[in-house]
């Protein structure tokens, strides 16, 4: 049996040691910020649909309206959050060691960016930006934010919808951030995996991608995950918790 702290402390000199590091973060990664995560049950006005319904082109078609406020909740919970001790651990060690760290998030808030890791990798889009649901065709090419105001915004000219610009379920991801991702896993002697189920590709994938190319492959997260066999240690603990053990300044 080994003592817990064990993992904890070995995976510690691995991240010290390393001269490439890959990250991979889900919900779990905000939940200490107070952003529920995705499987969570949804509360409140929302307990009664399925995320599914509510982050897909579909749903937004069904129901423009209800999908905008849904979003328009979340950026607000984004905008109110911050980012918690374990984005600041990474946050710091990005400023500290350049161009070891690369960041993959799965979260569409802001606060990896907020505490400095300003080049993390999006695999689903950025929950504060809005995009054209469709292109918009009167010519003008406009930017979304020049939309008229409504719920969701449209373009004065064509009536276009406005969108939030997250990937929503069945589309593909943003232009060239799984291949940087999977270049991210490839590289690393040591893949990080914190706060994620596991239950949405390609970002599950990652772990196993790293571990064949030969990192060493840790999981951080207060429950098992889909992905835990790709793993070569469990750390059982939330992000806020660990991240500050792994990446804080050793001479601090
Ligand atoms: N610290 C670390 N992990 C945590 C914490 C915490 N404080 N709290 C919860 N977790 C873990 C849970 O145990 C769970 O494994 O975070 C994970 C959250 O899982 P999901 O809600 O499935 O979120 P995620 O894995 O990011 O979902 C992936 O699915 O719905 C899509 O696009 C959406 O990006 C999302 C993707």
């Amino acid at each position: 049996m080994r003592e817990p702290g064990a993992d904890v402390h070995n995976l510690r000199e691995r991240i010290d040691g390393a001269a490439r590091i890959c990250v991979l973060t889900g919900a779990g990664m905000s939940a200490e910020s107070g952003i529920a995560t995705f499987r969570d049950a949804l509360t409140g006005l929302w307990s009664r649909f399925d995320p599914g319904q509510l982050a897909s082109e579909e749903g937004f078609r069904a129901d423009p309206q209800l999908v905008w406020d849904w979003y328009a909740e979340r950026r607000a919970n984004v905008r109110a959050a911050q980012p918690n001790a374990g984005h600041l651990a990474l946050g710091a060690f990005a400023r500290r060691r350049p161009g070891v760290l690369t960041l993959v998030s799965q979260n569409v808030d802001d606060l990896h960016q907020r505490a400095g890791n300003a080049d993390t990798i999006r695999l689903h889009g950025d929950i504060l930006a809005d995009r054209w649901l469709e292109p918009c065709r009167c010519g003008r090419q406009r930017d979304p934010r020049e939309a008229t105001p409504g719920r969701p915004p449209r373009c004065p000219d064509c009536g276009k919808l406005v969108r939030p610009g997250v990937v929503w379920f069945g589309e593909a991801l943003p232009e060239g951030a799984l291949e940087a991702a999977e270049r991210a896993a490839c590289a690393a002697e040591v893949m990080l995996v914190v706060g994620t189920s596991g239950a949405v590709w390609p970002a599950a994938g990652l772990a196993a991608t790293a571990r064949r190319a030969g990192a060493f492959v840790a999981i951080v997260n207060p429950q098992p995950s889909e992905i835990d066999a790709a793993a070569h240690v469990l750390v059982p603990g939330t992000a806020a918790q660990v991240l500050p053990q792994l990446f804080h300044d050793a001479v601090a």
